[in-house]
């Protein structure tokens, strides 16, 4: 069983994204790019090398005599510019030229590093993403953002670049640790709520099937974060609009992150940021008390906290001023009209998010 959804751009069909439960059918997804006999260089960390290179290397070799890989230490550290430039030396020994493709596989670094790569590489290759986190799969290999961290900024730096393929082999979700599935989980309700509250009520009665990794659920759970993702980024393929909405819990959830210093994952920031954006869409009487605890009860069915220790209300809208989501002195904040659909509310106030701080810190 599998599925495919097809993501246009700028009004035409742009890519595929698969579903699969093995890698049985990349070699012939890629053979309908034409890419027979150009080479191909997978970039992938040490983590994923570890578990699932030798299949895709195997799947590609089907496709072109030329399959080599670049191979960079796992985890967020790496996705900076002297990746990049390691990358670059590596095609240019290689005689990569602008015919040539790049694959990325791994979770969101390597899909965000690669692309960046592939935008700029020969002023830009093509590339496929290979997804193999759940955060990968379900927000950062759709809708062509990619980039790197420039020193303490985070993507920084940056282009728009859309992949020619997305191929996902859901199986290797199984290799993927628990602290990281869960933390995908984050973005995953966040879809529900922001967009659908029929998935949203479904991923509570599947979350014994989701825990367990079931495939069916997997495969159902997946398709439907990409449907969403998918229509918000070709409606708002350049994040003018709409594609805000994607930022639901992000606002607080990234400052979080920052105080914390990443000792927290992105996910785990997001439904922390979720909770304090639930208190304030309550508190505009939009969501009622009994909804406004069943957020908080689904983040803490799938593991994720709800708050924070060791931080100031004070530090935390501080540093919430300070992102570069913010215009002016104005706070965009998204808010729930309901669950299933979010809005950008302009005119939330210093002493609204501090109430709504307040909430999250232990
Ligand atoms: N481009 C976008 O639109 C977008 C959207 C959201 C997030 N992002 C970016 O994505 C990154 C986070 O992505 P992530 O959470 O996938 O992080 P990640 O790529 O660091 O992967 C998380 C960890 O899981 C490991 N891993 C991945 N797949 C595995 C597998 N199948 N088996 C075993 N281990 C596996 C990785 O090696 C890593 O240690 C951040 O840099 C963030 O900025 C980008
Ligand atoms: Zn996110």
């Amino acid at each position: 069983m599998n599925q495919r959804l097809i993501v246009n751009y700028e009004g035409k069909p742009a890519y595929d994204i698969m579903l699969e439960p093995d890698f049985n059918m990349l070699a012939e997804a890629v053979s309908a790019i034409e890419i027979d006999n150009r080479k191909l260089m997978i970039i992938t960390d040490s983590n994923v090398a570890m578990y699932h290179l030798e299949a895709v290397k195997t799947a590609l070799s089907k496709n072109t005599q030329t399959v080599e890989t670049i191979i960079f230490p796992a985890g967020e550290g790496s996705k900076s510019l002297d990746t990049v430039s390691l990358c670059y030396e590596k095609l240019i020994q290689s005689s990569f030229d602008r015919n040539d493709v790049l694959v990325a596989l791994g979770g969101g670094v390597v899909g965000d590093l690669t692309g960046f790569v592939a935008a700029t590489y020969l002023r830009g290759i093509r590339f496929i993403q290979v997804p193999t986190s759940l955060l990968a799969m379900v927000d950062s290999s759709v809708g062509g953002k990619t980039g790197v961290d420039f020193k303490a900024y985070k993507n920084m730096v940056g282009a728009f670049h859309q992949p020619k393929l997305v191929y996902m082999n859901l199986s290797t979700l199984l290799t993927l640790p628990d602290a990281e599935y869960y933390s995908g989980m984050g973005e995953i309700i966040k879809h529900g709520l922001i967009k659908d509250k029929v998935y949203y009520a479904w991923l509570k009665e599947q979350a014994e099937a989701i825990k367990r990794r079931d495939y069916d659920a997997l495969r159902e759970m997946v398709y439907r974060s990409c449907l969403i993702k998918r229509d918000v980024v070709e409606r708002d393929p350049k994040e003018q609009g709409e594609r805000a909405l994607l930022n639901y819990g992000h606002t607080i959830g990234h400052s979080v992150e920052k105080l914390k210093e990443l000792t927290l994952l992105h996910g785990q920031c997001v439904c922390i940021g979720m909770a304090a954006a639930s208190l304030l869409s309550l508190n505009r009487g939009f969501i009622s008390e009994t909804e406004y605890k069943d957020i908080l009860n689904t983040i803490t069915l799938f593991h994720q906290p709800i708050s924070v220790n060791g931080l100031s209300a004070e530090d935390v809208y501080a540093v919430t001023k300070l992102d570069k989501k913010m215009d002016s002195d104005k706070i965009k904040f998204i808010l729930l009209k309901e669950i299933g659909n979010a809005f950008v509310d302009p005119t939330i106030t210093k002493d609204e998010m501090l109430t709504a701080i307040l909430t999250i810190l232990e």
